[in-house]
């Protein structure tokens, strides 16, 4: 069992599946809806929790109706909320996904009005209680102060940095990071001038010679995943064949946790990627992360 810090949002998320996806402008009616507690961070914490670990979340929580709701779906997988930071009058984060049933797909729709994280909170936990710290990549200045901070205070605590989405800056969260997870999204957008792109070794490597201290994981959906190890060695890991995809939304942060999971027991590169694409596609075949461990 280690003890992991995540810092990230937790969201609602409120799903409306569809037989198949809509066009613009047409009106369909959902086959069911649900609302589930979300965030990357938050998600890859109750994977971790179900693999055996004790998760800390630090991120804000608004006062909102739905803010009772977050806190009792993280409470349940036993998450501890000592460092989160409650805003009042807050407006909880929400993610309007319409899941479509025929291929698993989700399409987001977001609504942030919440401030992030503070550095003032960050600076309050004890970071000396933990045996990995991670990081969403987001709020970039302020993550950056945090991640300087863990350097200074517990230097060999490692930090894993989910590099998702292509905001202003944030590969300054990359430098002095041990594990670098990036979205298929990211890697598109780097610019790396291939229209073709079909996989993202070329970015993985570009990274790699950019930062050697650290591994750089991308998973890519219904084809695996790939990594490239601090000698620049390129591995891949097949997704699995699933004969039924019910569910993707939090497959990302289910492999996340996997790769953390894994990472905490030493393994080499290859069989976290191959445990990690297990695992996501596990999560891949049922709604939420309920029993996935
Ligand atoms: P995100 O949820 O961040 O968009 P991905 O779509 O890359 O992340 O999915 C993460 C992992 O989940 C993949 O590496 C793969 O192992 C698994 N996965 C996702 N979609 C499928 C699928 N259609 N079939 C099998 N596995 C999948
Ligand atoms: C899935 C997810 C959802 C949330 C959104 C936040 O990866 O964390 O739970 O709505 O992404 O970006």
């Amino acid at each position: 069992m280690a003890r992991v810090l995540v810092v990230g949002i937790a969201t609602l998320d409120i799903i409306n599946t569809v037989d198949d996806y809509p066009e613009e402008d047409a009106e369909v009616r959902a086959s069911t809806q649900a609302m589930r507690r979300g965030g990357n961070a938050c998600n890859t914490a109750v994977v971790l929790q179900q693999l055996g670990h004790q998760c800390s979340w630090a991120g804000t929580l608004a006062d909102d109706a739905s803010s009772v709701m977050i806190r009792d779906d993280l409470a349940t997988y036993g998450v501890n909320m000592d460092a989160v930071q409650v805003v009042a009058g807050g407006h909880s984060p929400t993610s309007y996904v319409t899941l479509n049933q025929r291929n698993g797909s989700r399409t987001i729709v977001h609504y942030r009005d919440l401030p992030e994280y503070s550095l003032a909170a960050f600076q309050q936990i004890d970071l000396t209680d933990f045996d990995w710290l991670h990081f969403e990549g987001r709020n970039v200045e302020q993550t950056r102060a945090m991640l300087d901070i863990a350097q200074h205070q517990v230097p060999a605590v490692p930090r894993s940095v989910e590099i998702e989405k292509p905001r202003k800056a944030v590969e300054s969260l990359c430098e002095g990071t041990k594990l670098l997870l990036y979205s298929r999204n990211y890697a598109q957008s780097h610019g790396i001038t291939n229209n073709e792109m079909s996989n993202p070794v070329a970015f993985l490597q570009t990274q790699q010679q950019t930062i050697p201290t650290a591994e750089h994981i991308c998973s890519w959906a219904g084809q695996g995943a790939w990594g490239v190890d601090q000698q620049g060695k390129v591995l891949h890991s097949p997704a699995m064949d699933l004969p039924c995809v019910v569910d993707t939304l939090g497959a990302g942060d289910t492999f996340n946790a996997a790769i953390i999971h894994t990472k905490l027991a030493g393994l080499p590169l290859a069989d976290c990627l191959r445990d990690a694409c297990q695992l996501a596609g596990q999560k891949c075949t049922r709604q939420g992360f309920q029993g996935l461990c």
